[in-house]
């Protein structure tokens, strides 16, 4: 059997896990809004259209934002189109996905899905067709008490009160030549700087997301961060980052050694926040908002009716292999809990989703398990961990690390979560973490999530069989812990008093 040690010191903490890292993506696209989040005719509808089936799973997540309304949907968005009674609403032809927007869910009812969800909404504004005013009226709109006319306007439409929406997205994805706006890096960055401007004069308690890349090979990236944060250093809280991995070839090694790349983005774009903090002899840290990552490809070649209303689209069929990515990338995202304070897993229901409807109910991917168990056990202090395992090469990457893990220490709980992640395809790692300084801890559960020996294997409705399983695989003598990770595996152990 293979071996690894995690090394750990209780006094070597990495940072707080923002509860914000769990968070989550809905876009006007495909089936994500309509027939996922809203659709009255559904026997699953409440009394506003929203699916109860969702809400429910949506909360199993324990879900604390989500972004809204895109993705590149956001570009060509006039906000006052989902406003008011809904006869009066437009429908408009949308251009970033070819369809047809009907406009009958917009900001409010968005606002009160997240009440339902117990989730805070993260709104990007459109830099894409419009700029700082259109910005600054919605702000208005959401958060304005009331005595003005866009407030007064929310008022007449239901929300006497403020939606008070903290967190807002600075356009998306404005480096991409696809964008509906696309912008170069010093176009964008005086955008942004003058949208960020108006909005926290409306409300000084924001907090704003500049576009960063929208992917490490964009022959920008690095520049278009260092352009933006030169002019929005003062004016914004975070950057973003995006990120969509696949396996169209089916090389599972160098597919799982994804984890890597995603560590390295995530350390460039840290230095160079660090290096404009530097360069400006800065008092803040810019903070990493990784607004959409996820597993996405095995729907490229789908093809969807042009002009038609929300059709089946971008919806990925995920297999076992995928849900080990994602909770590495997880682990990713919690291990660099210092510096990305929002992580929006993209997306959430029907499209690149771990949550799938249908008109008899809904169901859960296999990548829906991974996220579900981060997000309701790693809550607390990241500690900073150092692992000495095996290592592999692979096309992409030399020297992969076979073992990805993260360890949560929750102080009010008094318990410790070790999230693990074995990427040998073949043998068993038996694991050691020495965890003496945590005196008298027990194990309190241990699961893993195996795959039955195919790896592109998934779920369907009615059909769940990847999940997280009680394992008799994790041990604690005189202080050390010793898990036993299983071939191709993702596992979760608790530890506590
Ligand atoms: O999540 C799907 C799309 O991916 C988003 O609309 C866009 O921002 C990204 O390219």
């Amino acid at each position: 059997m293979k071996k690894a040690t995690i090394i750990t010191d209780r006094y070597y903490k990495k940072g707080e896990v923002d509860k914000n890292i769990f968070g989550s993506f809905t876009e006007h696209l495909g089936r994500c809004i309509y027939e996922g989040i809203y659709e009255p005719g559904s026997r699953f509808a409440d009394e506003q259209g929203f699916r109860t089936d969702v809400i429910g799973l949506v909360k199993e997540l324990n879900v604390p934002i989500v972004r809204w309304p895109g993705g590149n949907f956001v570009s060509g968005y006039n906000w006052e189109d989902g406003i008011g009674p809904r006869d009066n609403r437009k429908a408009r032809p949308e251009l970033a996905w070819g369809v047809i927007e009907d406009n009958t869910f917009g900001i409010d009812e968005f606002a009160d899905w997240c009440r339902k969800i117990g989730a805070d909404p993260l709104v990007a504004v459109n830099l894409g067709t419009r700029g700082p005013e259109e910005a600054r009226q919605l702000v208005e709109y959401c958060n304005f008490k009331g005595g003005t006319y866009l407030s007064d306007l929310r008022a007449k439409y239901g929300h006497k009160e403020p939606h008070n929406i903290k967190y807002w997205c600075l356009g998306n994805e404005m480096d991409g030549p696809w964008q509906i706006g696309h912008k170069t890096a010093a176009e964008y960055a005086r955008t942004a700087h003058e949208t960020a401007k108006v909005m926290k004069w409306v409300d000084p308690d924001i907090k704003l997301v500049a576009c960063g890349s929208s992917g490490l090979g964009m022959p920008t990236f690095g520049d278009w961060e260092t352009a933006v944060l030169d002019e929005c250093y003062d004016s914004v809280d975070y950057i973003s980052l995006h990120t969509y991995y696949g396996n169209p070839s089916r090389d599972t090694p160098s597919f799982l050694a994804n984890t890597v790349g995603f560590n390295s983005f995530i350390d460039g774009v840290v230095s160079i926040c660090d290096y404009i903090k530097a360069k400006k002899h800065g008092k803040k840290d810019i903070m990493l908002s990784f607004d959409e990552w996820n597993v996405w490809f095995h729907s490229s070649a789908d093809k969807i009716e042009k002009w038609s209303k929300h059709p089946h689209q971008l919806e990925d069929h995920y297999d076992f292999e995928d849900a080990l990515l994602v909770g590495g990338m997880l682990i990713s995202l919690i291990n660099h809990a210092d510096r990305v304070k929002i992580g929006c897993l993209a997306q959430l229901i029907n499209v690149i989703a771990p949550i799938m409807t249908t008109p008899d109910g809904s169901w859960r991917q296999t990548i829906y398990f991974p996220f579900m168990q981060a997000s309701n056990l790693a809550r607390g202090t990241a500690m900073d961990i150092r692992i000495d395992c095996p290592k592999y090469d692979c096309k992409a990457y030399t020297d992969v690390p076979v073992i990805d893990a993260a360890l949560v220490e929750n102080e009010e709980k008094q318990t410790v979560t070790l999230l693990l992640l074995n990427k040998d395809l073949e043998d068993c790692v038996e694991t050691t973490v020495d965890l003496r300084q945590y005196e008298d801890y027990k194990v309190i559960s241990s699961t893993e999530m195996v795959s039955c020996g195919d790896l592109c294997a998934g779920h369907s409705f009615g059909s769940e069989p990847y999940q997280p399983k009680a394992a008799d695989n994790a041990v604690i003598d005189g202080g050390k812990l010793t898990v036993t990770l299983k071939p191709a595996s993702w596992n979760a152990v608790v530890i506590g008093k």
